[in-house]
């Protein structure tokens, strides 16, 4: 629930077991626009009292409340019933994100839109979770069931903070599980404005509850707290690591995508106006705050000056400004954090590598935690702009000499989310496929999404997938059920 406590200034509380709460501390913090810097909310600041609150009332909603007894069908259309209210409500959304983000009020739109598409998905799918007859050499009927995992937690970061809710609450709800989701403390006010419509669509109590607050303070105890069965978390590998030791001693069920450094590979044979722009848009699209964002391109060297040049002179036309007007392609980054973070990879950048275009923030834009679209070229693969996820929009162009070396260096880091390859020779494209380590390779594109299709990471991008049919089967349990059909005693004994 929102009341505006200043103008401009809504303060929200939390929602937990069907209520709408303040913090058990008392205490709440500053939300912000980061297109002014100005603070937009308040929101509660949960602590591992909340936390406990939060996941006391998801067990008990598991293990004793009505969720557990629904049919597949009725969460189903609780699930449509959702999708339909947030569609219904999607200006007011996309707005709402739009200005918490800083994103261009476009994607926002696109995003908010794919929220609405992940609960129809997931509606949907709810009624097509099926167990099997194993084919036991006895009399005997042996069932493999599938069952609710229980109490999720699910820890999502700040870059799509509507879709990232819903890539967690949708399989995990159809499943049958119960949720206790802490959104990021930078972006938590769209799932706020979501939790107003849970009981009308039909959650009970204590099914979805949204705990706001910090990673150290309010993740931290969701990971360790043994009332929680699994776990799934996006964000950053450093924490993801922590996350899995945390995650140990209560044997958690654990899912992660952790981001990347995917590569953009370019073959001299692929469509050139294509090329450039496929390169822009995989590593500039959201601001570069992008899990998957093809941040480190490799061209052939045969092209390569020919691309560096029209990559760098497109990029200077990129259209930063205010998010909400509709002309605006980039806006600032989220936060002024993450603002100190890849402005310092811009200054490490120089020092390792040729500038081609951006480099610093605009000279023309005064508040607001703007970046310019940054491009460094001759960049070598063991450079820290080529090892480290940055999150913003800079690139890192590589040239390569043939396509054994191309794919040498696109395997040679420790993430695998994804990779994209640009060639119209299908053989090449084929072999690429097959040779790139990443959970997602993208043929003359990157980036498109869809719920249908699984994503997640290999090596160091993390484990499990999320969406698609494999979205749901994170968040259930195998049941191996043996019925004897023999109506003889054992006879070990006699
Ligand atoms: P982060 O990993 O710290 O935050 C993501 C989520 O984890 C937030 O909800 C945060 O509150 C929570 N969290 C943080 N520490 C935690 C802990 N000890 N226990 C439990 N939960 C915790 O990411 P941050 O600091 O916002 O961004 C840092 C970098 O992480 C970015 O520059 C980017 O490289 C990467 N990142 C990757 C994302 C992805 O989609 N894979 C999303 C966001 C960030
Ligand atoms: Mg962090």
């Amino acid at each position: 629930m929102a009341t505006a406590i200043r103008p401009n200034v809504r303060s929200y509380q939390m929602y937990i077991n069907g209520e709408w709460v303040d913090s058990a501390s008392g205490k709440s913090f500053p939300v912000y626009d980061p297109s002014t810097e100005e603070v937009i909310a308040e929101v509660p600041d949960a602590n591992a009292k909340d936390v406990d609150r939060a996941v006391q009332a998801a067990r008990e909603a598991f293990d004793n409340g009505a969720w557990r007894s629904t049919t597949a069908q009725e969460r189903g259309r609780v699930l449509f019933r959702l999708a339909e209210r947030v569609r219904k409500e999607a200006a007011m959304l996309a707005e709402l994100e739009c200005r918490n983000t800083g994103k261009p009020i476009v994607e926002a739109e696109y995003d908010i839109a794919d929220v609405a598409t992940c609960f129809e998905y997931y509606g949907g799918l709810a009624t097509k979770v099926v167990g099997y007859v194993n084919p036991v050499p006895d009399n005997a009927l042996s069932l493999s069931m599938k069952e609710p995992v229980g109490v999720a937690g699910q820890i999502i970061p700040w870059n799509y903070p509507l879709l990232m809710a819903a890539w967690k609450l949708a399989p995990a709800l159809a499943a049958g599980c119960t949720c206790v989701l802490k959104p990021a403390e930078q972006t938590p006010l769209t799932v706020l404005e979501m939790a107003n419509w849970f009981a009308d669509v039909g959650l009970p109590p204590g099914v979805v509850n949204i705990v706001t607050g910090f990673g150290e303070t309010a993740g931290a105890p969701l990971v360790t707290h043994a009332g929680v069965d699994k776990v799934a978390f996006t964000g950053s590998a450093a924490v993801g690591k922590h996350i899995v030791k945390m995650a140990a001693d209560t044997v958690k069920r654990v899912t992660l995508e952790l981001g990347g450094k995917s590569p953009n590979i370019f073959f001299a044979d692929a469509d050139f106006e294509a090329a450039i722009d496929g390169a822009l848009f995989g590593v500039f699209v959201n601001q570069g705050e992008v899990c998957s964002a093809g941040s480190r391109i490799l061209v052939e060297k045969s092209i390569y000056s020919k691309f560096v040049e029209a990559m760098a002179d497109k990029a200077k036309k990129i259209r930063l400004g205010p998010p909400l007007e509709r002309e605006t392609k980039m806006g600032p980054l989220v936060s002024k954090e993450q603002y100190e973070r890849v402005r310092g990879y811009q200054e490490a950048g120089k020092k390792e590598a040729k500038l081609a275009a951006g480099g610093g923030r605009p000279a023309s834009i005064g508040k607001g935690y703007y970046v310019e679209p940054t491009i460094f070229y001759d960049v070598k693969n063991s450079a820290k702009i080529a090892r480290e996820e940055i999150f913003g929009p800079v690139a890192a162009v590589i040239p390569f000499q043939d396509e054994g070396e191309a794919l040498k260096i696109a395997n040679d880091t420790p993430y695998g989310l994804a990779a994209a390859v640009w060639t119209r020779d299908i053989f090449k494209a084929m072999r690429a496929v097959k040779a790139l380590r990443a959970g997602i390779v993208w043929v003359n594109h990157m980036q498109p999404t869809y719920v249908e299709a699984p994503w997640g990471g290999y090596k160091q991008s993390g484990f499990g997938r999320e969406l698609g049919p494999s979205g749901i089967e994170e968040y259930l349990e195998t049941k191996q059920v043996h019925i004897n059909l023999n109506e003889q005693p054992i006879g070990w004994y006699s």
